[in-house]
């Protein structure tokens, strides 16, 4: 059972709800495309960057938990867009996403490509109608532009698929796992704490946070990738073999080690944080802490 706390998953319970009533109306004479436009988003997912932002909102404004569905909601779509493009022939070629055919299996690479861009201006309208005040809008479409954007995760992805085939350094493979995946990571518990409207300062030790977490997200995913079947993972598996990865960098053993050592220094470092805060995230986390055989 999950360890995530009670109000959290009663938020993200909510929140599933909001997601399916979110679908958008594009009607058109295209027979599946506004079908298809939601189907990704309404597969399922851990929802893990949302549940991120709630955990912040609810621990320092809990009265703004309703107007941070919206950017939550825009932080998913850029995710799932994310997910569509990481999985086409061109990227890593996957057929299975959160328990379903991928887009470009089920219909086509074109249509698959084009849901994925729709869903990355999409985050961008969602943001703006959100209930919040302009000057936090215009922070929210910042802070997710740039992480996700040229100098974050596109860039990661780039680097991810350019050097396939070429064995990097640890260090290297630290700068893509932290642009591909852990910006986004960061960027959502940044855009909590810009809802809840605490100092630059605050949000600058909690994006540092997030990177943490977010490279140990990646090296967990990585280890998932080897040690667990496509029915568990919900995703194609075994499908690292010509990436650089944790575990093709270091054997399976030094990156469970490093799992090990990255879930000790989070699981530290989130002492310094305020109780309400280390009580939400340490309860999100328990999930993700759990070992991987
Ligand atoms: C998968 O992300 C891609 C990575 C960054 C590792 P998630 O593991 O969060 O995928 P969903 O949202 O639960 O499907
Ligand atoms: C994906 O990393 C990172 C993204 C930005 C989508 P992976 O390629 O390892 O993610 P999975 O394993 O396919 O979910
Ligand atoms: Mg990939
Ligand atoms: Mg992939
Ligand atoms: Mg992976």
């Amino acid at each position: 059972m999950s360890q995530t706390s009670s109000r959290i998953q009663e938020i993200l319970q909510q929140f599933e709800t909001f997601l399916t009533d979110q679908a958008p109306n594009v009607p058109s004479f295209h027979t599946h495309y506004e079908t298809a436009l939601w189907e990704m988003m309404l597969n399922g997912g851990k929802r893990f960057r949302p549940a991120l932002l709630f955990c912040i909102v609810d621990a320092l404004s809990p009265h703004l938990i309703k107007n941070a569905f919206l950017p939550a909601l825009s932080i998913e779509c850029i995710h799932t867009y994310s997910l569509i493009h990481d999985d086409l022939p061109c990227m890593d070629n996957a057929s299975l996403r959160r328990g379903h055919p991928t887009l470009h299996t089920k219909y086509d690479e074109t249509l698959a490509l084009l849901i994925g861009d729709g869903l990355n201006t999409h985050a961008f309208t969602l943001l703006a109608q959100s209930k919040l005040d302009p000057h936090t809008k215009i922070a929210l479409i910042e802070t997710l532009s740039h992480n996700a954007g040229i100098g974050g995760m596109v860039l990661g992805q780039v680097l991810d698929c350019a050097f396939e085939d070429t064995k990097l350094s640890l260090e290297q493979l630290k700068t893509i796992h932290t642009n591909k995946t852990a910006k986004l990571i960061a960027a959502s518990l940044q855009s909590g704490a810009i809802i809840a409207d605490t100092d630059s300062q605050f949000q600058e030790t909690l994006y540092q946070f997030g990177i943490h977490l977010g490279v140990f997200f990646q090296l967990r995913d990585d280890i998932i990738d080897v040690c667990s079947t496509s029915a568990q993972a919900g995703k194609t598996t075994h499908n690292d073999t010509d990436k650089n990865s944790y575990v093709n960098l270091l054997g399976l053993q030094d990156a469970q080690k490093t799992f090990q050592t990255m879930r000790q220094d989070i699981t530290r470092a989130l002492e310094s944080f305020p109780l309400a805060i280390q009580t939400n995230l340490n309860a999100l986390l328990q999930d993700y802490f759990k070992d991987i055989e």
